[in-house]
């Protein structure tokens, strides 16, 4: 089980990236192989609209968004940490999202899967607000929702907390780290084929 964290936040070791960091925890702690990604040490240019992918689903922009294809391909739960900016998800997440039109490509011009249909992806998205406003996290989830829609993967949970503006404010939260930490063990927990030799 391999899984993929992808952290948005432009705010080094800041609150979502803390609850990322737990999240990757559970999840080692049911055996996972996990990756953590940062997209704001990435080079990533945005989506230049060429629909140079139009042709054979690849983008042909050569920079590190390159290694991004190559991890979905090859992940089978992706974690996407974005913190609330002006009520959507970071610019750079919303960058790498923007730049899978090639994949929208593959699905929705040239008929093929966006991704290797032979792994069952799923999502879990994290999110923190730094106000308490309701449906702060709207936007965000809609964005999220789509990109799984497009590149068929399973929008399969999420942990959205308000109130956290400060770096590290998360840290005084009553149970975000442990519910992130056990998100990871569960989200992995749930995927493991049982172990034919102890059924019975
Ligand atoms: C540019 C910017 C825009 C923000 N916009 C919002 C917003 O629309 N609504 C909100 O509740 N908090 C907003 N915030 C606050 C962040 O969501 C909050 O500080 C969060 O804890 C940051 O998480 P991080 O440490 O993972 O970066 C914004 C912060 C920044 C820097």
């Amino acid at each position: 089980m391999k899984v993929l964290g992808i952290a948005g936040s432009p705010r080094r070791g800041g609150n979502t990236d803390l609850l990322l960091a737990e999240f990757l925890k559970g999840a080692v702690n049911k055996g996972a192989e996990v990756k953590s990604i940062s997209l704001n040490s990435l080079k990533m240019t945005p989506c230049q609209h060429c629909d140079a992918c139009f042709k054979e689903g690849k983008c042909r922009i050569q920079d590190d968004m390159q290694k991004i294809y190559d991890e979905l391909e090859q992940s089978d739960i992706i974690v996407l940490a974005s913190p609330v900016q002006f009520l959507g998800p970071t610019a750079t997440l919303k960058a790498m999202i923007d730049r899978c039109q090639c994949l929208w490509a593959r699905k929705y011009i040239l008929k093929i899967p966006p991704l290797n249909p032979e792994r069952k992806r799923k999502v879990f998205f994290i999110s923190v607000s730094g106000t308490r406003i309701k449906c702060m996290f709207e936007p965000s989830i809609t964005i999220v929702k789509a990109w799984c829609h497009v590149l068929n993967i399973e929008y399969a949970g999420d942990l959205l907390i308000q109130g956290i503006d400060e770096k590290g404010a998360i840290l005084g939260h009553p149970d975000a780290l442990q519910k992130a930490y056990e998100s990871g063990q569960n989200f992995v927990g749930a995927g493991l084929k049982p172990d034919p030799t102890k059924s019975g």
